[in-house]
């Protein structure tokens, strides 16, 4: 099932402007802005389900009618309305908008100029990682060929529609991709995040009313434009409409991404790319990025959606998944994870900025055998410590999802590595402490 990347070639060399048209591009922007109002566009996709792909599945529709509304009072309108789109994509193992924006850049252009007129923008910004050289040609030569054709600018298509896009580097930080941080960073500001509420509708870029989507999210609105909110639901196969661009790195036979329906089967998603690699069986996976729990090979029933993959005590995340199978330590799994935790951290609250680098040496020195009674007790502790509404960010928290599955899954094997003639329990220190 090709929706979002259809227009993709093997090699993603993308589409020009002309071929993109020739293949049905742009024509939803026309529609949009030339038969909707702004409510109504916003309307439709709240109707169809949308929910964000960047990895909190929060429905996109409602998010965007959190904006502030203009058209009764225009005097009232602030000097600029913005739309985000955040493509830093850095989650551990996440690689499918770098897909997006390479291979079908216009589609993602066209899908701004659509949600930008939804919710009232005219300036629109891609924040993209920095490593994403690539992306960033294709997109910079989209934009190009858009303002060309007049699909940006001012007075778009004689509607009094305007709209500028600009593209900005990240300089290189996880904590960029958190949408307040991103914000702080575009400002020129220290990446750290900012206390929410006000969410950014109220209070986003230079303090005005801003709306961030994920690139995969919003590379979905073209599509509800032209087939309708029906037709989007109707292409899930449990609870969440539309498609979803599923990825696997590791231990799989062929790794690399696929579109398929939300709400498949695990089993079924891990098939498209060859099943577990040759003569090996799944032992555990992060199904959405570095900071979703674990599931097992229990769960390979469970649909691939949003509600279903929230039932068995995860989160869908991206949805691009590393998979390990039964060769692989699952002390090794945490300490890796953890240690890009503690790295990323950007040190502005102390339960983050400390008992990350903690956690890490805990699990360094189990797997080094020289773990201590009463460390998995504390491992719990960190679980609790560094858990939701503990911290400023949701970074810490997300880091706790991979180690309280490890722990709730593979509790015996992390308590076997604990050495037998180990003194009495006493706390492991972390490298820096005083
Ligand atoms: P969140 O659940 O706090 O927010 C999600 C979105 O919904 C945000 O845009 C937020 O502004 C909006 N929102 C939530 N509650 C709202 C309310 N009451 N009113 C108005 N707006 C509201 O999640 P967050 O922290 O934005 O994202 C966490 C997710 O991001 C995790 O799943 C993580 O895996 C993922 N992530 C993805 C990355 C990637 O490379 N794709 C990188 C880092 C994290």
């Amino acid at each position: 099932m090709k929706v979002l990347t259809k227009n993709i070639r093997d090699n993603r060399e993308p589409m020009t402007r002309v071929d993109y048209e020739k293949a049905g591009g742009w024509e939803a922007f026309k529609k949009a802005i030339q038969e909707f109002t702004p409510v109504e566009v916003a309307g439709l996709v709240k109707e169809a389900g949308l929910r964000g792909r960047g990895g909190a599945g929060f429905p996109t529709g409602v998010k965007w009618s959190f904006m502030p509304r203009f058209e009764e009072r225009p005097e009232e309108r602030p000097a600029h309305v913005y739309l985000v789109v955040n493509a830093d994509e850095m989650e551990p193992g996440t690689f499918k908008d770098r897909l997006l924006m390479e291979g079908d850049p216009h589609q993602l252009i066209e899908s701004m100029a659509i949600a930008a007129y939804a919710i009232g923008a005219d300036i629109a910004y891609v924040f993209i990682r920095g490593e994403y050289i690539q992306c960033q040609r294709n997109l910079q030569r989209a934009i190009d060929e858009a303002v060309e054709a007049g699909y940006l600018g001012t007075d778009i298509l004689g509607t009094g529609f305007n709209l500028t896009m600009h593209l900005h580097m990240s300089a290189g930080r996880y904590i960029c991709g958190e949408e307040s941080a991103l914000l702080s960073a575009l400002e020129g500001r220290r990446a750290v995040p900012r206390h929410k509420p006000p969410f950014p509708a109220a209070s986003g870029l230079f303090g005005q009313p801003t709306t961030v989507n994920n690139v995969e999210t919003i590379c979905n609105v073209p599509h509800i434009i032209n087939n309708g909110a029906e037709w989007y639901k109707g292409l899930g196969l449990h609870k969440d409409g539309g498609t979803k661009i599923f990825g696997a790195s590791g231990h799989v036979a062929r790794p690399g991404l696929v579109e398929l329906p939300l709400g498949t089967k695990l089993a079924d998603v891990l098939e498209h790319f060859g099943g577990i690699r040759h003569g090996h069986r799944l032992k555990a996976l992060l199904p959405g990025g570095g900071s979703t729990p674990l599931l097992t090979d229990e769960h390979l029933n469970t649909p691939m959606d949003y509600e279903g993959v929230g039932a068995v005590g995860s989160r869908l995340g991206t949805a691009t998944m590393v998979v390990m199978d039964e060769t692989t330590p699952i002390v090794g799994v945490l300490r890796n994870l953890e240690h890009f935790y503690a790295q990323e951290s950007c040190g502005w609250c102390t339960p983050c900025r400390d008992g990350l680098p903690w956690v890490e040496r805990i699990l360094t020195n189990l797997e080094a055998g020289e773990g201590q009674p009463g460390d998995i007790e504390l491992l719990d502790l960190h679980v609790k410590l560094l858990g939701p509404g503990k911290t400023f960010c949701a970074h810490a928290p997300g880091a706790m999802g991979p180690l309280e599955s490890g722990l709730k899954y593979f509790r015996d094997e992390l308590a076997a590595l604990i050495p037998d003639d180990q003194a009495a329990p006493g706390l492991t220190q972390p490298a820096n402490a005083v």
